[in-house]
């Protein structure tokens, strides 16, 4: 499926969940075998081919960092948002446009060293992965790229990431304008 027949499944939502957002959702790409198999095919493509786990952020970026790591032999590694993981964990609390959330990640869930390869859903203004890549990072682990399905590139994400010196970043559909 072409880039552009993907991006038609993510529908735009006008003022959600505030006004002057614009929401993306993937849901109607879920839905599609076509067009969800064929996503996932894409993000492996772009993804290194060496990697010991796959961590997925909560909620949406499991819905594609599972199916990756299983076509990448790799295990995968959920990072959660509060009181989720039963075990000792580290955490990391981030600034959102409004508010503040905070991520975390089961202290043994690799081994220090570990190819690690973040999949999220969308890059929006980067917050969500630099604070998964810190949580990585805690925990002694290589960071070997990001891939996301979608990249808003009018919020800045890409350039708060290279700052942050992470890289490689690739992703599949980039939106160029709200
Ligand atoms: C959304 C999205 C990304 C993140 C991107 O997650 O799924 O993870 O925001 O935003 P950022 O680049 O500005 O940090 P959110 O926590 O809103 O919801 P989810 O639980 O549905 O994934
Ligand atoms: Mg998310």
């Amino acid at each position: 499926m072409h880039s552009h027949e993907l991006a038609a499944l993510i529908r735009q939502v006008p003022d959600y969940p505030q006004p002057g957002v614009v929401f993306r959702d993937i849901t109607p790409l879920l839905a599609s075998p076509a067009g969800f198999a064929s996503a996932v095919d894409a993000l492996v493509e772009l993804s290194p081919r060496e990697v010991d786990v796959v961590v997925g952020i909560e909620a949406r970026g499991f819905l594609f960092g599972a199916p990756v790591a299983l076509a990448l032999g790799a295990g995968f590694v959920p990072i959660r948002k509060p009181a989720k993981l039963p075990r000792e964990v580290v955490s990391v609390t981030y600034e959102l446009e409004y508010g503040t959330e905070t991520l975390a990640l089961h202290t043994d869930a690799f081994a220090s060293g570990a190819r690690v390869l973040i999949v999220d859903d969308v890059l929006a203004t980067g917050g969500t992965v630099v604070a998964a890549a810190e949580l990585v990072a805690r925990l002694g682990g290589e960071l070997v790229g990001v891939t996301l399905l979608s990249e808003l590139a009018y919020l800045g994400g890409r350039g708060r990431l290279v700052d942050a010196g992470i890289s490689p970043v690739t992703s599949l559909l980039t939106f160029d304008a709200a």
